[in-house]
């Protein structure tokens, strides 16, 4: 099985009780339950992480430099538009695919969130879906691993 890092951040521990209108009223612990069981079915591992805080953030992604996992895919949350740190963290990524995912979409919302610093570096965007643009994503990583392993 090949393993892919979820990562999820800041306040997306609060979904199904943040912005019912925006982002839904599923939970993280049902995203991730879903999309752990879609993955299995196409022979794919997915670890979710949540955190508030940059820094764990910078640090799970520096564990995929390392090749620990096979694909990472990641919500970054507000820090998607603030957070160069992070983009850096990225760019550090060399082997594995990046999807960047988010529940809303962030083009039809404030200006400030057009502006994203993870999409400088992933191999794709899935956003706008609400809870299932987690399944979209995990299907993105399965058709550039297929691609990559032949
Ligand atoms: C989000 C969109 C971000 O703009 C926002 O700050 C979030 C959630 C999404 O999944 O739609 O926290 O990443």
């Amino acid at each position: 099985m090949k393993n892919i890092l979820v990562i999820n951040g800041p306040n997306l521990n609060l979904l199904g009780k943040r912005e019912l209108e925006i982002y839904g009223k599923t939970s993280l612990k049902e995203i991730e339950n879903k999309t752990k069981e879609f993955s299995k079915n196409i022979k794919l591992n997915t670890i979710f992480k949540q955190s508030n805080e940059e820094s764990k953030i910078i640090s799970w992604i520096h564990e995929c430099v390392n090749d620990k996992y096979n694909g990472l895919l990641i919500n970054a949350g507000a820090y998607t538009h603030t957070s160069i740190a992070i983009m850096d963290a990225l760019k550090a990524i060399e082997n594995i695919p990046i999807i960047e995912v988010h529940l809303s979409n962030i083009h039809q919302r404030e200006e400030f969130r057009k502006k994203s610093y993870i999409s400088e570096v992933a191999d794709g965007v899935i956003f706008g879906f609400g809870a299932h643009s987690y399944i979209l994503a995990i299907m993105a990583i399965e058709n550039l691993l297929k691609k990559k392993n032949g």
